[in-house]
């Protein structure tokens, strides 16, 4: 159950400039923050953050007295993030390229140098700070992969206010739900996206979600299509009108190391996604770090992640733990199958990535497509290549580091979330001996604790349970935007003094992690997290659906795919018609990415006597076991439960 080890290949570690080279540097580095947490990363975070007065102090409060209020990292340091980011570069790295972005069509290609990056952003914080933006107010971003996204997120931390990315796929009703809950004045949006080809409506959807919606001062619209837009005079601001006359110069509003940087939502077990707050210190020295030490990052590397803007990796590893660390970094605005299968690795030939970062439901689909789309291009100048989002399976694992990375890369699976910031436990490309879907090892500041949910006490040596971590460290969330009894009752409720990531993980012999996926009712579909809860909310938005339970279940492509029992209303009937409806009301509560795979009306849901949803036995039947079933000796109707069983007949892909 160990799995095999495979070997670093040796471009992997020549000329490495991370500080973790070999396995021992990682065993002395991690035993050093163990011993003194506050030392080590003080130390990391003088060297790789331009403080303007720099932290004494490193971490107080801990996970006992959450209650009380968030724990604190650096609390006499201050800095504004965007010196580190764009500042401190300038003399050295003044002409290197920033932002490398290339569109949705092949070939169409942006270049911004950390000079150019430097002043769009102080004329796009300029332009907000004229239209009335102050310090802590917050903005929501609502745009496709273009640079100016990166640029607002940039320019919003240059004044010292708070971004909240929402991802350009959600709907009207979910960014409306996101602008109330953060109380933005300012929204940054685009006339129209592109993504494969297809234009995405995303000023419109702005214009619906903001109907009514009086909190909201200005609207910021980058011209991005040409398309015809609503305008509300008054409100609606062109973006090339206000940023492109504005002064390159603007001075960085200097904050606390705790001051909030952004706000991001993400879909729990319960309720509305709840928006974790990250702060500008802590959160920048550990995504610095991480992805210089596992990626292995050098001066020359051409970096790409392609990730959305709109998600943690892309704040994490395509904006400010690359620019900290004064990389070139990829912004990509399409998908990996437009024009075809090919598309990412074309790019690899033609801007020659030697880093290279993606979600395993991307691998697992392109493998599908055969190895020829890979081949036909040269990826000589990849080094490492990384993957984030979901477990991979060991095949798509190995198709990765053989055909893609002609086995001479290295492949780091990065497991972390929204919550932890940045990258917890993965391999450090030139010290880490990988095994395929196995996320290795922790980095040092993460100190993995398996709880038996049987006995509810800490697991010693291999075995498996629920993944908890046990101190802070400098890149975790501090709080819910608002709602603090929340982040509270969300993460540290279950086990006294631990934070839950609710993921299930094994630890094998060799001490290596293998998370095995959610163990609440959190799906995750091609790498995207959303909650059962929103799901059974957006179907009961229909008034033929009288109950809907949703779990997820194993799918080959997407990882998890999504599985919808309904039961309907008195006198309703099932149709065809009523099914499109399910699947168009789903779409615009939640947004165009959340889609059922199944929809199986049921007669009821299978309940215990007191009521309670058995969502047990709800998995069982769409994973493909309803042989398993376990104890149902609890059920009120044991006949709901034929009905279901027979009902989920054939409809297993
Ligand atoms: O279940 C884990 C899975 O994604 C969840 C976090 O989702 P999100 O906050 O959207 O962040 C995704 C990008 C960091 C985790 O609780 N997950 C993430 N990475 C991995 C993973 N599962 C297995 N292996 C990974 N490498």
């Amino acid at each position: 159950m160990n799995g095999d080890t495979y070997d670093i290949p040796a471009r992997v570690r020549e000329g490495s400039t991370s500080d973790i080279r070999s396995i021992d540097d990682w065993r002395r580095a991690y035993l050093d923050c163990q011993a003194d947490p506050d030392g080590f990363w003080l130390d990391v975070t003088r060297d790789l953050v331009e403080w303007r007065a720099a932290p004494t102090v490193g971490l107080e409060g801990d996970y006992r007295h959450i209650k009380g209020g968030p724990f604190t990292w650096f609390g006499d340091g201050q800095l504004n993030v965007t010196e580190t980011c764009l500042d401190q570069h300038l003399e050295e790295r003044g002409d290197k390229t920033a932002i490398l972005w290339e569109g949705d069509e092949p070939g169409d290609v942006r270049r911004l140098t950390y000079r150019d990056l430097h002043a769009e952003v102080c004329r796009a914080a300029n332009a907000l700070q004229a239209m009335g933006l102050h310090r802590g107010e917050r903005v929501i971003i609502y745009m496709g992969m273009v640079p100016e996204a990166a640029v607002a997120m940039l320019a919003c931390a240059r004044l010292g206010a708070v971004h909240s990315v929402v991802f350009g796929g959600f709907s009207a009703e979910a960014l409306r739900d996101r602008v109330r809950d953060c109380g933005a004045e300012f929204v940054i949006t685009q006339d129209e996206g592109m993504r494969g080809g297809r234009t995405i409506p995303l000023k419109a959807t702005t214009d619906e979600a903001l109907e009514g919606e009086h909190g909201v001062k200005k609207v910021l619209v980058l011209k991005r299509t040409g398309g015809d837009v609503g305008w509300t005079e008054g409100r609606d601001v062109w973006w090339h009108e206000a940023v492109e006359g504005a002064s390159p110069d603007c001075p960085a509003e200097v904050v606390a190391a705790d001051h909030p940087l952004f706000i991001l939502y993400t879909s729990g077990s319960t309720g509305r996604p709840k928006g974790l707050v990250h702060t500008c210190g802590g959160y920048l020295t550990y995504t610095a770090y991480t992805h210089r030490t596992v990626f292995d990052l050098r001066e020359d590397d051409v970096y790409a992640c392609v990730a959305d803007v709109g998600w943690i990796t892309g704040h994490s590893y395509i904006v400010y733990g690359p620019l900290a660390n004064g990389a070139t970094t990829f912004m990509f605005e399409s998908t990996p199958t437009y024009p075809d299968a090919g598309r990412y690795w074309d790019m690899v030939q033609r801007h020659g990535f030697t880093i290279f970062y993606t979600a395993p439901t991307a691998i697992r689909a392109l493998a599908a497509q055969g190895d020829d789309f890979v081949t036909k291009y040269d990826r000589s100048s990849l080094r490492v290549l990384g993957t984030v989002g979901e477990p991979i399976n060991p095949d798509a694992w190995i198709w990765y580091h053989q055909v893609v990375g002609e086995g001479r890369c290295t492949i780091v699976d990065t497991w972390w979330q929204t919550e932890t910031g940045g990258i917890a436990i993965s391999p450090i490309a030139p010290a880490t001996a990988p095994k395929p879907g196995s996320a290795t090892r922790p980095m040092p500041g993460i100190e993995p604790v398996l709880m038996d949910p049987k006995t509810d006490r800490p697991i010693r040596g291999p075995g498996q349970g629920l993944l908890c971590i046990a101190q802070p460290w400098p890149g975790q969330a501090r709080t819910v935007f608002g709602d603090h009894d929340r982040y509270v009752a969300t993460y540290f409720s279950n086990f006294e003094g631990l934070y839950f990531t609710g993921d299930g993980c094994r630890r094998d012999s060799d001490g290596y992690y293998w998370i095995t996926g959610r163990v609440d009712d959190v799906i995750n579909v091609s790498g995207h997290r959303m909650g059962t809860a929103e799901f059974e909310a957006a179907l009961l938005h229909d008034e033929a659906v009288g109950e809907a339970a949703v779990v997820g279940f194993p799918h080959d492509l997407k990882g998890q795919g999504v599985w919808a029992y309904v039961v309907l209303q008195a006198g309703e009937r099932w149709s065809d018609d009523l099914e499109q409806r399910l699947h168009k009301v789903v779409r615009s509560v939640i947004g165009a990415h959340a889609r059922v795979d199944v929809l199986q009306p049921v007669p009821g849901l299978p309940k215990t006597r007191s009521g309670k949803v058995m969502r047990r036995i709800l998995r069982k039947v769409a994973e493909g076991h309803a042989d398993q079933l376990g104890d149902t000796s609890t059920l009120a109707d044991p006949a709901v439960v034929d009905a279901i069983v027979e009902g989920a007949k054939g409809r297993h892909g």
